[in-house]
């Protein structure tokens, strides 16, 4: 071009100014631990660097940020051979076998004081970096140990994985770690799968497992994935010659990459256990799970005369900490039936106490499953129970048979209505076809009335099963013909307790139409699917015009889910549903309640809010009605927040708002803003009781899809 073109310039400019903020951000994330936006926020300036590369495709470069979701789907995985083969450890249980293998350490050197790092031993999927002159040029599975799987493309989604290093970074670095998915994401994950009907993963290792090996990289950048380095392959350093792993970290550290939280420096075997047992004594407040603790001679030198086996380094040892596991009877195996018609075997144990808690029932996942462990009933087996998952069963004691066992078969009709059950074409899923099968009513209607869907007061689990089962609804649109005479005739039901329940069902009339959305349980569609329809089609006849090619365009949409309501809402018995829905007056979006209060007239709009302290909801329900009214959510203060809302034991964010000038709110003036009235009732009691439901809720939505 002969001109300067003041557009383009300005566009160049906002890019750089866009990638380094977001760079900036990423790493308060991460690193720090500490995002001064929302989520939502960062997404805002992601989607505009996007649009203004894709305006301008001559500013790409490499290391931008959106290429981290760069790539096309492949076909298969190409291999990539390690520099370095990634070798295994040895490990044991037994403290005694760590004291002799330092023992032994200590005896093949010279000087008695060996220094060695114990660090946490990361329950993930081991994955090699390869960069050069600080660009990430490739990452690899660890495969056989020789080569792995090419998941570059997949790599580069997760945000901890720099595509480009910081500082003075070696030449060649070939950086080992450990992938994987922090709780508090694999349990949003899971329950989302849940809300969606999808099949859940039985723990975070597997789902981070899952996701690598997705062959399209725009599945994978919607997973929480995380990575953690803490080893290292090839290593030309040119200017930054190492010496040992304390120095490596201190170089990881300074080129951007994330390391355990918590090390280990100890030159005695006694040093050594105790560090293995205060390592196990913090473990579970870590954001990624652990299975032992890693015991590395720390100088490099040293390493070198201690040498390496065929499979793994004498320098090195895992220690393996116990699972919380326990043995007990297999009394029975039951068929659930999730509201899509998922059909998930559950077995049914003896109680048995684990980690502190009583379990009766645990998962047993899928058919697939049970047979490849060969589980029968009456068998002793072992279960598992990690964190806050769902207890597993591990495996069968097989040489304790006495061999009256019985193996169990998935059944092929639905035990609920008797139906035809077809396997998913894509899985190992089990689904009963008939949509009217009483177990899928209950669990629709149960999720229809649930806190994040319609939220409807009083329709918990145990009252949709007596109205499910004296006839009075057999379709979500039934709620709506409940009448006050109908209810006080069931069992147990008060005057008071029937008129509160139709009350509830009338203030949900009124709910945002991306809660209806939700509730309606269209197969794929979570609460993020069921917003992002909402605000793209602002109606429910939006959606009903809509072709099927529109619908999967929207941005965060995409094929899979796409079709799903497509065929939803072309579904003649769906439309009819909708149609009595419409009769009976909910809001279909035409006069959308959050719109409303998103107007100048909330006092919330527009508002950054910081929230601390013991609040009588969770911290992630206070969020949501900060952001139905239009207000902001923030992790950390600063200048730019408007309100800090302190519960009980605020601590240090008190101060700091103090001392910036941001306006403290507490719970009932907080409450006052959101309702925009002055009526101040007793919220904590309210809130503790629904805490309590959710709670249990989302457990049993767990083991039961
Ligand atoms: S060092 C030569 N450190 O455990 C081996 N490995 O069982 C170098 N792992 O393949 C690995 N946490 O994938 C090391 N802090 C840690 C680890 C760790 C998890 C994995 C790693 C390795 C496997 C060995």
């Amino acid at each position: 071009m002969a001109f300067p073109d003041p557009s383009r310039d300005q566009a160049q400019r906002r890019i750089e100014t866009l990638r380094t903020e977001i760079a900036e951000h990423n790493q308060r994330y991460y690193q720090d631990a500490a995002p001064t936006i929302t989520d939502q926020e960062y997404d805002a300036l992601y989607r505009e660097l996007a649009d203004l590369e894709t305006a301008h495709p001559e500013f790409l470069t490499p290391d931008s940020p959106t290429q981290r979701v760069g790539g096309v789907p492949l076909e298969e995985f190409t291999q990539i051979r390690h520099r370095v083969p990634m070798l295994s450890l040895d490990n044991t249980y037994s403290e005694e076998e760590v004291a002799e293998f330092y023992r032994r350490v200590q005896k093949a050197l010279p000087g008695r004081d060996v220094p060695v790092v114990v660090e946490p031993k990361i329950d993930g999927v081991a994955v090699s970096l390869f960069y050069e002159n600080g660009l990430l040029q490739y990452a690899a599975t660890r495969g056989d140990g020789v080569q792995g799987d090419d998941i570059t493309q997949n790599a580069r989604t997760i945000r901890t994985i720099p595509p480009k290093l910081r500082g003075n970074a070696p030449e060649k670095l070939e950086v080992r770690g450990e992938v994987f998915m922090p709780r508090s994401g694999f349990d949003k994950f899971n329950a989302a799968r849940a809300a969606a009907g999808e099949p859940l993963f039985a723990n975070p290792r597997n789902a981070t497992a899952g996701s690598l090996k997705q062959l399209d990289p725009a599945m994978v950048a919607k997973r929480p994935l995380a990575f953690i380095a803490h080893s290292f392959g090839l290593l030309e350093a040119g200017h930054a010659e190492l010496h040992s792993q304390s120095e490596m970290f201190k170089l990881l550290t300074a080129c951007g990459l994330k390391i355990s939280e918590r090390l280990w420096q100890e030159n005695t075997a006694e040093g050594i256990i105790k560090a293995i047992h205060e390592l196990d004594a913090v473990r579970h407040g870590f954001e990624y799970e652990t299975d032992g603790a890693v015991v590395k001679v720390d100088d490099f030198a040293y390493r070198a005369r201690l040498g390496l086996t065929s499979k793994s380094p004498r320098w090195a040892m895992a220690y393996k900490y116990q699972a919380e596991r326990a043995e007990t009877r297999l009394l029975d195996i039951q068929i659930q039936i999730g509201r899509t018609g998922v059909l998930t075997p559950v077995a049914i144990l003896e109680p048995v106490s684990v980690s502190g808690t009583t379990v009766a029932r645990a998962t047993l996942h899928n058919g697939e499953e049970i047979a490849r462990k060969d589980v029968r009933i009456g068998d002793t087996v072992a279960i598992e129970k990690r964190g806050e998952i769902i207890p597993a069963v591990i495996l069968v004691r097989t040489e304790l048979r006495k061999g009256d066992e019985q193996p169990f078969q998935m059944p092929t009709e639905c035990p609920s209505c008797g139906g035809p059950v077809v396997q998913d074409p894509d899985g190992v899923a089990l689904r009963c076809q008939n949509i009217a099968c009483p177990a899928q009513v209950r669990r629709r209607l149960q999720h229809f009335a649930s806190r994040g869907a319609m939220d409807i007061e009083g329709l918990g689990e145990a009252m949709v099963e007596q109205l499910v089962t004296h006839g009075l609804v057999s379709a979500i649109p039934g709620i709506y013909d409940l009448k006050l005479e109908g209810l006080v005739a069931l069992e147990r039901m008060g005057e008071k307790s029937a008129s509160n329940l139709i009350e509830g069902i009338e203030a949900s009339k009124r709910q945002p139409l991306w809660k209806l959305l939700f509730g309606l349980g269209i197969l794929h569609v979570g609460a993020t699917g069921a917003r992002t329809l909402a605000a793209h089609f602002k109606t429910i006849d939006g959606i009903i015009a809509a072709p099927l090619e529109e619908i999967r365009r929207v941005s965060d949409i995409g094929p899979v889910v796409g079709l799903s309501v497509f065929e939803f809402f072309e579904n003649p018995a769906n439309r009819e549903n909708l149609e009595r829905l419409r009769t009976a007056g909910l809001n279909f979006g035409e006069r959308d309640p959050v719109a409303a209060s998103n107007s100048a007239a909330s006092a919330l709009a527009g508002k950054r809010w910081v929230i601390t302290g013991t609040l009588s909801q969770g911290r992630e329900e206070i969020t949501e009605q900060i952001l139905e009214k239009g207000g902001k959510v923030s992790g950390s203060l600063s200048n730019k927040t408007d309100y800090l809302l302190a519960g009980a034991e605020a601590g240090s964010k008190l101060e700091k708002a103090k001392t910036l000038g941001v306006k403290v709110v507490n719970e009932t003036e907080f409450r006052r803003m959101l309702s925009g009235e002055n009526d101040d009732t007793s919220y904590a009691l309210e809130g503790q009781a629904i805490d309590a439901e959710e709670k249990s809720g989302a457990q049993e939505e767990l083991v039961l899809e």
